[in-house]
């Protein structure tokens, strides 16, 4: 069926909209809200010793928070590559490796090219993808499918946060799977994960303070995002959102590296956006704010309103919901996404067909 977008101006600002429903249904995929319980798997995580995930542009972004919470919840080692990289440089296999690709399209040629590779050398494979008749759905020994629905606009946005709740749910049922997560402990993050859809919906809400931010944003020709944690690689989805659509140069870094390079680029020309939910890492990240503010660096802190004020001062503050550090990403992709998108909206760009991008990259 015609995909319309009603009354919305573009794809990607009814798609941005539509998070709240993509990820409950696609947390419901793997979580039951009734008992409280994940859903056992058709891998058995107790037998993997290892987990290499392959994917590329804002899919390789969820892949490596879908990293960070296997590693912390189920004590499961994983490493995520870029597939053109992986595909050409002769990687190391471990047996009791399960590789996984990740891919809105399913099509990726060097996603798939990675994961028919893999599955070759006796791996077991799995594919966490949104079109569920794709190559790779087909290819892969399991499907842990998204329900994101069909994505229009260029840049990737609820395929994304459907990506990393896909990621985070399997990376809990890892956790019960191995024995790292107690009965308890699994139903408060089951909570915590299908709490995502609200907050998400109340993150939405931040549209007009986002708005006034895209107003200066747009006449930057350089920006640094900035975090910690999962919220690092969505610093990197966030500069790679805004070069998309608004053509304006972005970095994300992790906060930590300010000091190894990219604390010469502050001025007062750059702003620099700080992903900053109240976690175990925020002093951290608010120290680090700190110093960029001392330098006249313009700084951009989204972080919930009860957190504490970093020191110094032209530290501009955007309301995030509060939030379980499991579900941040998910929460704080809405005001990375409403950033690039209403940067671009005042830029006048062609927001859902950007120059020179394709949807899917099935020529390498
Ligand atoms: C995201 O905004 C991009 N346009 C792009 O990086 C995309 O995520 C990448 O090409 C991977 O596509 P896939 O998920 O269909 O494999």
């Amino acid at each position: 069926a015609m995909v319309e977008k009603g009354a919305y101006r573009h794809f990607m600002e009814k798609e941005v909209h539509e998070q709240p429903d993509s990820v409950q249904h696609t947390l419901s995929e793997y979580l039951d809200l009734v008992t409280g319980a994940a859903k056992t798997q058709a891998i058995d995580f107790a037998a993997v010793d290892r987990i290499q995930i392959i994917a590329c542009g804002t899919a390789f972004y969820a892949g490596q928070i879908g990293k960070y919470a296997f590693e912390k919840y189920a004590g499961l080692p994983c490493d995520v590559e870029i597939a053109s990289e992986f595909r050409y440089r002769s990687p190391a296999l471990t047996p009791g490796t399960v590789a996984v690709a990740v891919s809105q399209s399913g099509e990726t040629a060097d996603t798939l090219a990675s994961l028919t590779w893999c599955k070759a050398q006796g791996l077991k494979t799995a594919a966490v993808v949104n079109v569920h008749t794709s190559s790779m759905a087909r290819e892969a020994d399991v499907l842990w499918p998204t329900h994101a629905g069909p994505e229009i606009g260029v840049a990737s946005t609820k395929a994304f946060t459907a990506q990393v709740s896909a990621l985070l749910a399997l990376a809990v049922a890892a956790g019960v799977a191995r024995g790292r997560i107690g009965a308890d402990e699994e139903a408060a993050l089951v909570k915590a994960l299908f709490e995502a859809p609200r907050l998400i919906a109340e993150a939405l809400q931040m549209d007009g303070q986002i708005r006034a931010i895209a107003q200066d944003l747009a006449k930057a020709t350089d920006v640094l995002f900035l975090g910690r944690g999962a919220m690092f690689p969505l610093a990197m989805e966030g500069a790679l959102k805004l070069k998309e659509i608004s053509y304006i140069h972005a970095e994300g870094y992790a906060a930590g590296e300010l000091k190894h390079g990219p604390i010469a680029l502050v001025d007062e020309k750059t702003p620099i956006i700080a992903l900053a939910p109240l976690d175990e890492v925020f002093e951290k990240t608010a120290s680090n704010l700190a110093e960029v503010a001392a330098r006249g660096g313009p700084v951009i802190m989204i972080a919930p309103a009860t957190a504490p004020a970093p020191h110094g001062d032209g530290i501009r503050r955007v309301d995030a919901p509060d939030c379980h550090p499991l579900i941040a990403p998910l929460v704080y992709a809405v005001p990375v996404q409403l950033l690039a998108y209403y940067t671009a909206v005042q830029k006048g760009t062609d927001v859902d067909q950007p120059r020179n991008l394709a949807k899917s990259v099935t020529v390498e």
